[in-house]
């Protein structure tokens, strides 16, 4: 088993260093110079029939799509996001127009499976976002992504929501333009960043000063996770990780929320780690100024040139600078490695958490 860790300690420290190997597989061959998106089984015209695009997913892999659904709203295609577990019982209304994507690493949990089920007797198209070839909901959806990030070990996802983010954002790339019939007026940019990713990722990866910051939070009350925009999925994510491999409390909200309730739980013993996605700079500092007015210690994610929210936080874990959709998976990278790094601390079974599977094949 040792040969198969590479020599690292855990399956998830050597998945998370797989990162720019996973992405340059899920984008190779697939995008162009002027950010054009080539999918061999989705050619252009491809959802031209396509209203209105539900995504159905678990865990992980429900937050990649409430990260692709960014870009979907933003370029006026209508796009929701459902927990699988629940669309399995009550699904949304959906008909032949309607485009439902299941999001799925393992192409094996129950309640995502149930959710097609329901979407193809409702007459909606369904397509399968996986990393497994065969897998159950590849073969019983109408069409596949393979997201290529190659086999995953240990039960905390973390390349293969990088290669899900990746993937879903060349989808939502062929989505805008079969839909609205328009290409997004930023996509060039968009697709240079994805080309970038998996050597930004790699940055992170070399410069994180994760490792020696681990220890002076550990033992906290709980830790909260916020953000905007994309930054919102990636707190959601960078909580679910914390809680599942380090047993500690850990929440996540949308920066938006904290008003509504969660700043009552706010104080100096509760870390808060904010995402920032580079776009809403304003709102998202004074958020931030929210929880330090309480005492919390703010432990930033941001570009490496975001000068004010270098200032305002306590930590700072920067990342390279580049468009705001691939902003949150870098951020993201910085987290799984928080994640990591107190678990090892604390002595966590951190490849098989407790009471915990990688493919929940029950409803
Ligand atoms: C389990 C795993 C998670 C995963 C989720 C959905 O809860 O522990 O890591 O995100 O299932 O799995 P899927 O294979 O559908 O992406």
């Amino acid at each position: 088993e040792d040969a198969e860790r590479d020599g690292y300690e855990h399956y998830m420290l050597k998945e998370i260093n797989e990162q720019p190997n996973a992405l340059d597989r899920t984008v190779s061959g697939r995008i162009g110079n002027d950010g054009s998106v080539s999918l061999s089984s989705f050619p252009p015209g491809t959802f031209a029939d396509v209203r209105d695009v539900q995504f159905v997913a678990c865990g992980t892999s429900y937050h990649a799509a409430m990260y692709a659904r960014e870009h979907l709203i933003e370029m006026g295609v209508p796009a929701y996001t459902f927990r699988a577990g629940e669309y399995a019982t009550a699904p949304a209304p959906a008909d032949e127009d309607t485009l439902v994507v299941a999001v799925t690493q393992s192409g094996e949990t129950a309640d995502t499976l149930q959710s097609v089920r329901h979407a193809r007797d409702a007459g909606a198209r369904t397509l399968a976002v996986t990393n497994v070839v065969g897998s159950t909901a590849s073969r019983e959806c109408d069409d596949a992504l393979f997201i290529r990030a190659g086999p995953e070990i240990g039960v905390a996802a973390t390349k293969t929501f990088s290669s899900q983010v990746a993937a879903l954002s060349l989808l939502g790339e062929r989505l805008v333009e079969d839909v609205t019939g328009e290409p997004s007026p930023d996509r060039a940019e968009r697709g240079a960043a994805l080309r970038r990713l998996p050597a930004d990722v790699q940055r992170v990866l070399e410069d994180s000063p994760v490792a020696k910051l681990a220890d002076e939070y550990r033992g906290r009350d709980a830790y909260f996770f916020i953000g905007r925009g994309v930054g919102h999925p990636v707190a959601l994510e960078g909580a679910l990780k914390f809680k599942e491999i380090t047993y500690e409390h850990a929440e996540g909200f949308g920066s938006a929320e904290l008003k509504h309730g969660p700043l009552a739980l706010v104080t100096e013993d509760t870390p808060v780690v904010a995402v920032f996605d580079g776009r809403h700079g304003e709102k998202a500092l004074a958020n931030v100024e929210e929880v330090r007015a309480r005492g919390a210690p703010v432990i930033a994610v941001a570009g490496e040139g975001s000068r004010k929210v270098r200032e305002i936080a306590d930590e700072f874990l920067p990342v390279p600078d580049t468009h705001p959709d691939a902003t949150g998976v870098l951020a993201n990278v910085q987290l799984q490695l928080v994640s990591y790094h107190v678990a090892d601390l604390l002595g966590r079974a951190i490849d098989k958490p407790r009471n915990l599977a990688k493919s929940v094949t029950v409803e």
